[in-house]
């Protein structure tokens, strides 16, 4: 067996995967955000070790005899985990759906400019990711930051708490801001340029790159013997995309989990989206892969469970979503309820129901708010047919592709085909694959792919839906217009 191990936002998720690329078993355990105030969004690491832990050991306890040949890991992009030079953690984790940066990321264009910084990262400062938030703590801990040695993103931490080893690689440390992508290796002008000390940054390697056994105490703690091999992984969305099967040109995912991504895959580094989509290294060696986020796409879906249907089960809620035809009565929801990535990049602005009537019940509103999430990411999609992509086909996974009726929206809100794949678990699932393939269970990913990923169904847009969907996006599109002034 290999095990993925999968660290999101709102749990961990582990899967014991066989040489078939059958999932034998899966446990999750949950933990919760810590927001202390608006736009604040941090975790305990300390936390991700445990749950991780307790989530392994009753991963394997079942099986008798399980052989674990290797382990792998895929993460939450971006969030900062600082240490001190004993390696310990020196204040809770900021995540990637923090948004208190926004001074930061206007002194990153002040320093470098955005063309530089696009030159050599690919990617626009965004208050998401990792260097302005090392830059904030600089400002405002900073007798903290100067006790600080190395920083690391979450699932890199934990790889190093199950290990001893501390590293980076190229999938997560893309999302960083202090990459230069094309190099694959840590800029030094920007870390000079920002007063980051170049030995702060994790040695790098390669998302299939073994990095030795477990410590003994964590193979003792889970039940496993302490010569199972141990692969870097990559970023939550780089693995969600091997776990797809997103490996060669003109392949698209969709995946929904507390945030929502559509992403594409790309062989070249030098292609020019003016920073309007993210562009990030793939977990798949010298690839990358371009990817428009929807920030609260699961999360928004969440709130509106936590603060409106406590007494339901997701699938409760979304049982009945068509009772509720089209457009949701004339309800339109925009799910900016964190701030919102793509296309506007705007940590201020937030969400809305727009066209709320007296006769309007629980589940109109669920609908509105599940379509809500659709239309934000088809304005990913929306960015990519612009730049002359061709998207007929999406591979949909995560909490998304769970739901029959939520499957036919995206088909027909895209207006491509959308494809479900037998299992939803695409980062936990590439992460696996990536051990798979470091264990020399197969030469390539692809080889992999064609084992461990199937197709479970299909689902096509229906003409007269599309046709009606085209006349609300853009009456959607105009909510942002409108709303942006508010706060
Ligand atoms: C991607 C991003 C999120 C997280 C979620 O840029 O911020 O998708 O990776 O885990």
């Amino acid at each position: 067996y290999v095990i993925g191990i999968d660290l999101g936002t709102s749990a961990v998720k582990v899967l014991l995967v066989d040489k078939e690329g059958e999932i034998r078993n899966e446990i999750s355990k949950d933990y919760p955000l810590i927001q202390e105030r608006t736009g604040y969004s941090e975790q305990d690491p300390e936390v991700w070790v445990e749950k991780t832990l307790e989530a392994l050991q009753e991963l394997v306890e079942p099986i008798e005899n399980a052989s674990i040949e290797g382990i792998s890991f895929a993460g939450q992009m971006h969030g900062l985990v600082l240490l001190d030079e004993t390696n310990q953690v020196l204040r809770n984790a900021i995540l990637w759906n923090d948004t208190r940066t926004t001074k930061q990321c206007e002194t990153i264009y002040e320093i470098v400019g955005e063309d530089q910084l696009l030159k050599i990262t690919k990617n626009p400062a965004l208050e998401g990711f990792t260097l302005p938030k090392l830059l904030w703590v600089k400002e405002n801990e900073r007798e903290l930051f100067d006790r600080a040695a190395t920083f690391l993103l979450p699932k890199d931490y934990l790889r190093y708490r199950l290990t001893g080893k501390i590293h980076s690689e190229f999938s997560d440390a893309a999302g960083t801001l202090l990459l230069d992508a094309a190099q694959k290796e840590w800029s030094r002008e920007l870390c000079e340029q920002f007063g980051i000390s170049l030995d702060m940054c994790p040695p790098l390697i390669e998302s299939s790159a073994c990095i030795g056994t477990l410590s003994d105490d964590t193979a003792r703690y889970i039940g496993v013997s302490p010569s199972v091999q141990v692969f870097a992984g990559g970023a939550d969305n780089a693995c969600g995309a091997i776990g797809a099967g997103i490996l060669s040109e003109g392949e698209t995912l969709c995946s929904i989990g507390t945030s929502g991504v559509v992403l594409s895959y790309e062989e070249s580094s030098d292609l020019d989206f003016e920073g309007k989509v993210h562009y990030f290294n793939h977990g798949k060696e010298n690839a990358y892969y371009t990817m428009g986020v929807t920030l609260a796409a699961g999360d928004s879906l969440s709130w509106f469970k936590r603060v409106f249907a406590k007494e339901m089960t997701f699938d409760q809620m979304l049982e009945q979503l068509d009772d509720t035809p089209i457009g949701s009565h004339g309800l339109l929801f925009t799910p900016y309820i964190v701030g919102e990535r793509t296309p506007h990049a705007d940590a201020a602005i937030r969400a809305s129901f727009i066209g709320m009537d007296s006769s309007h019940t629980k589940n109109d509103f669920v609908r509105a708010v599940i379509e809500g999430i659709t239309f934000s990411l088809n304005d990913s999609i929306q960015i990519f047919r612009d730049n002359g992509k061709i998207i007929d086909k999406v591979v949909s996974i995560g909490g998304g592709a769970k739901n029959k009726d939520w499957l036919q929206i995206q088909a027909d809100v895209f207006n491509a085909r959308v494809v479900r794949l037998s299992s939803e678990q695409g980062p936990g699932m590439g992460a696996a694959m990536l051990a798979a393939k470091g264990c020399g269970w197969f030469e390539t990913l692809e080889e992999c792919a064609e084992v461990f990923i199937s197709t479970k169904e299909i689902v096509d847009p229906i003409e007269e839906n599309v046709e009606r969907y085209q006349k609300l996006y853009p009456i959607y599109q105009q909510v942002y217009e409108q709303t942006k002034g508010l706060n």
